[in-house]
């Protein structure tokens, strides 16, 4: 085919199976910029095809006639489309629409850190066994460029620390609570609205998301494969107003924190609501914008930031990954990851001897001793006092029969998590230590 502009004429013609938020994006930026991407990708990118669960749904794009369809055998039958995007999410039927497109000669790109975080052995492996591709940019972090980051640019590094806001939803949620003083409910339906949120919001607020995407970072920056089981993971669905406000006072803020650090030959990760000192960047980061902070053993501190959920910044590492393919770079990146080895170089610490500061909040009876029995117990598992605040309260009568029961919050020096365990249960069997009690990370 002639050249115009040095640009072949002959596309690269794709396939998007699923056309929901990020689908839709991907289609926009490739009808709407079309010279742009054909620029960067040394000819014009072609949706030919578009499968979606239900044809009759009313879409917010216009595409060519016979572009959108159900039948995924367009697209394994058609010979001229050589990339494919899977942004279906989910598991099933994401892994067997995956493992088709491969052995239908296809190059992948993929969206979903689901799918890669369960069966990412299996794809890869397959993928590497037919000689394809398969690209994953947008499955952490939505816009921000962290798998090329911890895959190539970092290549000089042993990464020794990663501390990350990684989901969008959480993020705004807590963002819309501490600013606005906005419910959670309320905050969770607006973000679903806004297209942040997963088809089921609970993996956001429970922090499956996260983890999922944590345990993709973990295994390019370690080569180590981690399940969400394998680590501790707690959402933002049991973070109430007064522990942000109580935070807030204290000089924090409350993110979700995904963090993963390197000690020896061991990682302790997490993902947890976590009290970030409110002069550290993480914690300024936000609404749906994630933040990822690398520590490299060569280049130290590298910092990122951008939108980690929504259409457009979704859509934007999608077709990144849809160009690198074009032009070469995606295959030469993938046959190069260092992902799932064999013998890992390092393992997961035992989950107990996983240390952190923590914020204790707890509702107490307002009588003689509770205090001595609280620092007594901690103090009998090794966990030292950092601060103890307990507001003044109005004096009662103290023959009245009804003891009055206050907040006390608690700072810990760094501890394990085994201590805590051991002291919690100790404070299950003191009768004026009522429920619920919060015990909350804060992050070094
Ligand atoms: P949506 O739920 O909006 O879209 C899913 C799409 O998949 C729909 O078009 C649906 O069809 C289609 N679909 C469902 N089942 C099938 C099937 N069996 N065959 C063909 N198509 C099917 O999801 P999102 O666009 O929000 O997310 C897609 C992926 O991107 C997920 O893996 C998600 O984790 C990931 N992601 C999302 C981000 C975001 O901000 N939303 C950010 C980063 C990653 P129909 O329209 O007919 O219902
Ligand atoms: N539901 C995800 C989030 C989308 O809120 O971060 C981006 O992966």
């Amino acid at each position: 085919m002639p050249a115009t502009d040095g640009i072949p004429q002959s596309p690269l013609q794709i396939a998007i199976v699923g056309m929901g938020n990020v689908g839709t994006g991907v289609a926009k930026i490739l009808i709407e910029q079309a010279d742009r991407i054909a620029h960067r990708a040394g000819r014009p990118v072609v949706v030919k095809h578009a499968i979606v669960k239900d044809e009759t749904k009313s879409r917010d794009i216009v595409l060519p006639p016979g572009v959108l369809s159900s039948d995924l055998s367009r697209v394994l039958n058609d010979p001229t489309v050589t990339v494919a995007v899977e942004t279906i999410g989910g598991l099933h039927p994401a892994k067997e629409t995956v493992l088709a497109l491969l052995k239908a000669g296809k190059d992948v790109v993929t969206a979903n850190k689901a799918l890669l975080c369960e069966y990412g052995h299996e794809l890869f492996g397959t993928a590497r066994e037919l000689g394809r591709t398969i690209a994953f940019e947008a499955a952490v972090a939505g816009g921000i460029p962290i798998i090329a980051a911890v895959g190539q640019s970092m290549a000089a590094n042993q990464i020794i620390g990663i501390q990350a806001i990684l989901n969008g939803t959480s993020n705004y949620i807590l963002t819309e609570m501490q600013l606005y003083g906005r419910s959670y409910a309320a905050a969770l339906k607006q973000a679903q609205d806004l297209g942040y949120a997963e088809a089921d919001p609970s993996l956001d607020v429970n922090g499956t998301d996260a983890a999922q995407k944590l345990s993709i970072l973990v295994q390019l920056a370690f080569g180590t494969k981690l399940a969400v089981a394998d680590f501790p993971v707690v959402g933002i669905d049991a973070v109430d107003q007064t522990d942000i406000r109580c935070a807030e006072e204290l000089g924090y803020t409350i993110k979700l924190l995904a963090s993963a650090k390197l000690t020896g030959k061991h990682i302790e990760l997490s993902v947890r609501p976590t009290l970030v000192k409110k002069d550290r960047p993480l914690s300024q980061i936000p609404g749906p914008f994630n933040a990822i902070l690398l520590e490299g053993d060569m280049v130290g501190p590298v910092w990122y930031s951008g939108r980690g959920a929504g259409q457009l910044p979704t859509a934007s590492a999608v077709t990144a990954d849809i160009i690198d393919i074009a032009v070469g770079r995606a295959q030469l990146t993938f046959s190069r990851l260092d992902l799932w080895r064999e013998k890992p170089a390092f393992t997961n610490l035992g989950l107990d001897d996983y240390t952190s500061r923590y914020f204790l909040r707890l509702k107490v009876e307002d009588k003689p001793r509770v205090m001595a029995d609280i620092t007594g117990i901690l103090g009998k598992h090794g966990i030292s006092l950092a601060s103890v605040i307990q507001p003044e309260t109005p004096e009662v009568d103290s023959a009245a029969a009804n003891v009055p029961v206050v907040p006390l919050i608690i700072m810990t020096h760094r501890t394990t998590a085994g201590q805590l365990a051991a002291a919690n249960r100790d404070f299950d069997k003191l009768p004026a230590i009522h429920h619920p009690r919060v015990c909350l990370a804060v992050a070094d």
